[in-house]
């Protein structure tokens, strides 16, 4: 490709207006005006001819795509963070570079996941849909109406202490949560110290000594039912378990049973195992109140969508100056 040449672009998603403007100008860029999910076929046709695949969450981009790429696909630059639905290591062999968009979406995430935190044990739901439902005649306020659990005083397990796990610690904090969290490596002194943390190189010990558990590790083989159905066994019939990392972190069978049996007090979820596909057992504890079910909106703010789009204009434009992209995704780490 010569200087002037504009790469080709194609986008799977609707992106934000002002991040499809950008590209626009910059790119010979492919839009998906509708916003229709692509298929394999659509998808395997694009890398024939694109230089740069920019997918989403939604996208598989297998192994079987990739070797089918065209020679001109050099690029996937991911409109998100998790990379679990690309074969990093498949692309490396075709030489094909992946970034994604780090960092941008940690605070929105990281609040969403207080929200399912306070939510669950506080009936949030419960308690907002019995006004909006007309039929029913709110009696008023008695002592024993809507009573939840106390959250402050309790103590929370975080499950990978990354940047979004950080995130949840430090606003878990703020609401008198003390800091538990097991992680493959311990995070620095003094990031312990600030947020009082303890750290569990035992994740079954640190299951079976907290009230919450947040699950905010990246989805990679090695994380696969990380939370299984011995693990969820540990948890204490008191406590709440919080997902907006990935579905398939936690045994979601497992889980439905713990729920059911009353040996997890709630859960509060943001991803599931089969998305966008909800399991009909979840969707019968949401209406019995033990669940809330968001539909995976934890990084859903118009800011993080437009910071997501802007990293990956840096990524496209940083590869075709003949540089490494900031948001390299190194083989091997999924
Ligand atoms: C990501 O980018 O990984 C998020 O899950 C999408 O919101």
């Amino acid at each position: 490709m010569t200087q002037r040449q504009k790469p080709t672009v194609y986008i799977t998603r609707k992106l934000p207006d002002i991040v499809e403007t950008r590209m626009r100008e910059l790119f010979d860029a492919e839009l998906n005006i509708d916003d229709t999910p692509r298929s394999h076929d659509e998808l395997a046709a694009a890398m024939a001819h694109a230089d740069v695949l920019v997918p989403t969450v939604t996208d598989r981009i297998d192994a079987g795509l990739i070797e089918q790429a065209g020679p001109r696909l050099k690029l996937i630059a991911s409109f998100s963070n998790g990379v679990d639905n690309i074969d990093v290591d498949a692309a490396a062999r075709r030489g094909i570079t992946v970034t994604n968009t780090p960092a941008v979406l940690t605070e929105d995430t990281a609040d969403m996941t207080l929200a399912l935190i306070l939510a669950v044990p506080r009936r949030l739901v419960e308690g907002a849909a019995i006004l909006a439902d007309r039929r029913h005649d709110w009696a008023g306020w008695s002592p024993n109406w809507m009573l939840g659990r106390r959250i402050s005083g309790k103590r929370i397990g975080i499950v990978g202490m990354g940047r979004i796990g950080t995130a949840v610690a430090r606003r878990a904090k703020a609401f008198g949560l003390s800091i538990h969290y097991h992680n493959r490596h311990r995070v620095s002194a003094e990031t312990e110290a600030s947020l009082e943390a303890t750290y569990w190189d035992s994740l079954d010990q640190m299951l079976a000594r907290v009230d919450f558990v947040s699950v905010n590790c990246p989805s990679t083989p090695a994380t696969y039912h990380l939370l299984s159905a011995r693990r969820l066994q540990l948890m204490q019939p008191t406590s709440y378990l919080v997902n907006t990392a990935r579905g398939g972190i936690v045994d979601e069978t497992a889980l439905i049973k713990c729920l059911r049996e009353g040996r997890i007090a709630g859960a509060g979820l943001d991803v599931y195992e089969n998305e966008p596909a909800i399991n009909p057992k979840l969707v019968k504890l949401a209406s019995e109140g033990k669940v809330v079910l968001l539909p995976h909106m934890g990084s859903a703010t118009l800011e993080s969508r437009v910071d997501m789009g802007e990293k990956v204009i840096i990524n496209i434009r940083t590869f075709f100056d003949g540089h490494r992209p900031p948001d390299r995704v190194l083989p091997g780490r999924n």
